[in-house]
């Protein structure tokens, strides 16, 4: 179906709730202390992203949209505890895919002015693409490079190890 603007943010809007929903349950099934990390980054990418958009949307008088995307939640966290990571990050890739040119259709028919926002969200799931593509090829920690470089809050690298020896910065941030 093909979009129509301005009411096709709503999607932006929704493909970061989804998300949200989805990095967060990763983020409670995760097997250690890598995973754990991974997945609180890209749930900060998701929360930060959503959080961006909500002025845009109320710019347009759009209205917030937050669907109810339980069962595929209970698939992705299914997929990750049951098959593991790379299993995960194969399924991962499609859906991805199919945001970039999502989001690229909806930043060719968006207005001048909107360009930033739009082009911005088009390199954000670019981002998230380079970090599947590489943990698909084994490349390590540098996977995250893109996603952490559209952050302005970072998930700091050693909190999880902190909550998990019971140190007192752990302690702290349990509270
Ligand atoms: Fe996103």
């Amino acid at each position: 179906m093909p979009f129509t603007y301005p009411d096709c943010i709503r999607k932006l809007y929704e493909s970061e709730s989804n998300g949200e929903k989805i990095y967060s349950a990763l983020l409670r099934a995760a097997k250690g202390e890598r995973d754990r990390y991974h997945f609180a980054t890209l749930l900060q990418l998701e929360s930060e992203t959503k959080a961006r958009l909500q002025p845009f949307l109320f710019k347009y008088g759009v209205a917030y949209s937050t669907p109810d995307i339980q069962p595929f939640v209970d698939g992705a966290v299914s997929l990750y505890v049951e098959h593991g990571w790379q299993a995960l990050m194969a399924a991962s890739r499609p859906v991805v895919q199919k945001g970039i040119a999502e989001f690229e259709a909806i930043a060719a028919i968006g207005l001048a002015e909107d360009a930033d926002v739009l082009q911005g969200m088009v390199r954000h799931e670019k981002a998230i693409l380079q970090w599947v593509d590489a943990e698909l090829a084994g490349s390590g920690d540098d996977s995250l490079r893109a996603v952490i470089a559209e952050l302005a809050h970072p998930i700091p690298r050693d909190a999880g190890a902190a909550g998990e020896r019971g140190s007192d910065a752990g302690k702290h941030a349990a509270c």
